[in-house]
């Protein structure tokens, strides 16, 4: 099992505040079947340089990497290292986004505006696929859609070839009231019915509110469509990661 999507890296950024916690989210991966995490921490263009953040992320990194010395060998995850990257004007022909591509790929996974996407949203990511020549996996589309009153912009990127990521929360059952739909868990589900190649991501952020979670999605994936859609969604993962 991969974990595409997680803020495991210490002090980085909203995700673990340290490394005791990312000994606990990463032991909690592993116990789950996690055998490899890519660490995306948010990137935004407008509050850090790109060195500054590849400085900050490789030294949480190094941090990290030093907790195989002292545990048994295979109690954590192996690691990957990657950025989710928040849309910014212009950024289709930003030239630092190959800096921030994940580790050995040309793939970069990229943050939607949460509000209304725009032509220029549109052709950013357009030319990140096609002058860039990246490879874009869209971070948890699921979070996108109540922005998109106009349907125009988001059929127009979903016509591009690129890679949706879901949260596997989104496809986990939650309490609601009894008049109230799980909307989220509906798109989720509806949009891998349209979207099989896809991937998934825990996105998580700590060990309270936002866990690892990546086992309990799959759960409720292979109960709705069966194990062949996690095969297809693993045959993505790892193709997409050139593994
Ligand atoms: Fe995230």
């Amino acid at each position: 099992m991969i974990d595409f999507h997680t803020h495991v890296l210490p002090g980085i950024d909203d995700g673990s505040r340290n490394i005791g916690m990312t000994e606990a989210m990463l032991r909690e991966e592993s116990a789950q079947g996690t055998g490899i995490v890519v660490a995306t921490p948010h990137f935004y263009a407008n509050s850090m340089s790109v060195q500054k953040f590849l400085d900050k992320r490789q030294a949480a990194f190094e941090e990290t990497e030093r907790l195989r010395e002292t545990l048994p060998e295979g109690s954590l995850p192996q690691l990957m290292t990657g950025a989710e990257v928040y849309y910014f004007e212009g950024m289709g022909d930003a030239e630092m986004l190959p800096r921030l591509t994940i580790e050995g790929t040309d793939t970069i996974l990229v943050e939607m505006p949460f509000a209304q996407w725009t032509k220029e949203v549109c052709r950013d990511i357009e030319h990140i696929i096609r002058k860039q020549k990246l490879r874009v996996v869209l971070a948890h589309v699921e979070r996108y859609d109540e922005f998109q009153k106009d349907r125009s912009a988001w059929d127009e990127v979903f016509s591009l070839p690129l890679i949706p990521q879901i949260n596997t929360g989104s496809f986990i059952k939650k309490k609601t009231g009894l008049f109230r739909t799980d909307k989220k868990r509906k798109f989720a589900m509806q949009f891998l019915k349209t979207h099989p190649d896809m991937i998934l991501g825990s996105d998580c952020h700590n060990m309270e509110g936002r866990r690892p979670n990546l086992k309990a999605g799959r759960e409720e994936i292979a109960a709705a469509f069966g194990d062949e859609a996690l095969e297809r969604i693993d045959r993505t993962t790892r193709e997409v990661l050139g593994l």
